[in-house]
């Protein structure tokens, strides 16, 4: 699964040869990219290493290894506090990498093997929240950074489909449902009605009984029932399909705890036969003692009901069965981090042997406030989504440049950007003024970025890319940017965080603003022009790549 990078540049494989020979000689550290230019282009610390097992000082441990360095790309070595560095040909590994990234499909490999992404996976007739958001955002992201890596990723909408709330969803609809309205905006009015539900049932406790008996009847398969249930359900798909369509998110499959009862309850008793679960002496139900951290978990209860641990768990090994992935990926929020601690024990009792990841990640803040699915109190993801584009819109107004479409790629942009370019871990705080400035570390920054790429190369008229003798400090930093985009993709999987390579975007982009401020393109004398065009084309192929990758869309103007 891990092929080499198939779309290398010169810079990369500097390094790779470096990489190499530090192994070969028992420095096995990893290469540093030094801060400034005088400390060279790359910098190993081998000197410390090196001493220990040579029984000599560092410097002079370095200098033997800065020795063997050869290497015709290589301009030349220093040595310095233990450090080696190395400086490379700037003009030979310009004219490679900037040949290498202007290629369309630059950064782009062939790692073979496949992977489950489990994202998204909203519960039916519940509103899609904002946590929710999250994990389609960076799943999305997820499936078409491994794609474009020449994995094969497929993307599973697991939808919590079952659960008591459905009898009380039952007894609300009879009652009370609009049917016009559930046509018009399906999430809006069961949850009305569901609100409504516990309202009612506050005056009227006899509600709570019969929503027991509803669900015992669904439960059963009851037809009628279970044609409300599939109805819910679709209505649910339908809602949540116009947003995945707004964000650009994809899926190659929606399932759904209820596909896994029968299941989940065969499981048990296999666990239980297997010793891996027990019988509680006292409730019948059967349980897992999961150690000393993680304490004991019911896996069935003695009425035969599943829980979602068991569920999920015979939906694991069902994705191993159908697609033999390499690696199951869940994005889902941390405060399930015990349940997948759980459900990965359980694999592994199993003798599950793949690559088990979850991708755990905190909350959003939204101004507007918290919210709670029983009072009503709810964010509408569409409503955050409508009111990014709103204020993209305004901004856009405001510069003589407002166009629909392009206000909605800027304000939906604006939004996953501000999502994916924080490590999951952290929780987010949404400043609308903020994450839609069209300057500072935002979607529409980037995006302003390469519209202003593309003019430049569009008001170029016929050039063809040439090499420099001289490379400045500028356009060697731009450079070195571009050279690394492969190697942050292939980060980016290794870890399944994407805000990896939506740092790296910010940081090409300064490094363009920067480069273009201090060296003119247009006006520039032949072949520095076309030299430094080569620049902008790549930086902008890169940058579309990466916002591409991002779930960000390119405006016409902005
Ligand atoms: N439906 C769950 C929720 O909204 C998330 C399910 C995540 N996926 C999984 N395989 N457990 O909290």
């Amino acid at each position: 699964m891990h092929e080499p990078l198939a779309y290398m540049n010169a810079f990369l494989e500097v390094k790779a040869y470096l990489e190499d020979l530090a192994k070969r000689e028992g420095a096995d550290v990893p290469i540093q990219y030094p801060p400034e230019d005088k400390l060279g282009d790359l910098a190993l610390p081998v000197g410390f290493k090196l001493a220990k097992q040579l029984r000599i000082p560092p410097e002079e441990a370095a200098k033997r290894f800065a020795g063997k360095i050869n290497h015709p790309l290589i301009d030349k070595v220093e040595v310095a506090n233990g450090y080696v560095n190395v400086f490379l040909k700037r003009g030979d590994v310009s004219a490679d990498v900037l040949k290498a990234a202007m290629d369309k499909n630059y950064g782009s490999a062939e790692r073979g093997g496949r992977v489950v992404i489990d994202y998204s996976s909203i519960n039916v007739a519940k509103p899609m929240h904002i946590g929710h958001l999250r994990s389609t955002v960076i799943g999305g992201s997820l499936r078409r950074i491994y794609r474009f890596l020449g994995t094969e990723a497929i993307g599973i909408n697991y939808l919590g489909d079952i659960g008591t709330q459905f009898g009380k969803l039952i007894v609300a609809y009879k009652r009370w449902a609009d049917e016009d309205a559930l046509e018009r905006e399906p999430i809006r009015e069961l949850l009305r009605i569901y609100v409504k539900f516990h309202e009612e049932a506050e005056k009227n406790p006899s509600l709570e009984e019969e929503a027991r008996e509803a669900y015992r009847r669904l439960e059963e398969g009851d037809e009628e029932y279970v044609r409300l249930w599939k109805r819910f359900r679709e209505l649910t798909i339908r809602y949540a399909q116009k947003i995945y369509d707004l964000l650009g998110v994809e899926f190659d499959e929606i399932s759904g705890e209820s596909f896994y009862v029968e299941k989940a309850r065969e499981l048990a008793e296999t666990l239980l036969k297997m010793g891996i679960a027990e019988r509680d002496p006292e409730t019948g139900a059967i349980i897992v003692d999961f150690g000393e951290k993680m304490g004991k978990d019911i896996i069935l209860k003695s009425d035969g009901t599943t829980l979602y641990l068991s569920r999920d768990l015979a939906a694991l090994l069902d994705r191993i069965e159908r697609y033999n992935p390499d690696k199951l990926i869940y994005v889902v929020g941390s405060e399930q981090s015990d349940h997948f601690r759980k459900l990965f024990w359980l694999a592994d009792m199993l003798g599950v042997k793949r690559g088990l990841v979850h991708v755990p990640f905190g909350l959003i803040n939204l101004p507007e406030g918290k919210m709670s699915t029983r009072k009503g109190r709810v964010v509408f993801l569409e409503d955050v989504l409508k009111k990014a584009t709103d204020l993209a819109g305004r901004e856009m107004q405001k510069r003589g440049t407002y166009n629909e479409e392009d206000a909605r790629k800027i304000g939906v942009g604006a939004v996953n950007y501000a999502i994916l370019k924080v490590e999951p871990e952290k929780n987010i705080t949404f400043e609308w003024s903020r994450i839609l400035s069209f300057e500072g570390d935002t979607g529409p920054y980037l995006q302003y970025s390469t519209v202003r790429a593309r003019k430049i190369l569009g008001k170029a008229g016929d050039w063809t890319p040439k090499s420099a003798e001289n490379v400045n400090d500028d356009e060697w930093k731009m450079v070195k940017l571009i050279a690394r985009f492969p190697e942050v993709l292939e980060e980016v999987v290794q870890k399944d965080r994407p805000h990896v390579l939506a740092r790296y975007a910010y940081e090409l982009a300064r490094g363009f603003h920067s480069f273009y401020d201090h060296n003119p393109v247009l006006k520039s004398e032949e072949p520095t022009r076309s030299f430094r065009l080569s620049i902008v084309s790549a930086f902008h192929n890169v940058l579309a790549r990466s916002l591409e990758l991002l779930l960000i869309q390119e405006p016409e103007r902005m």
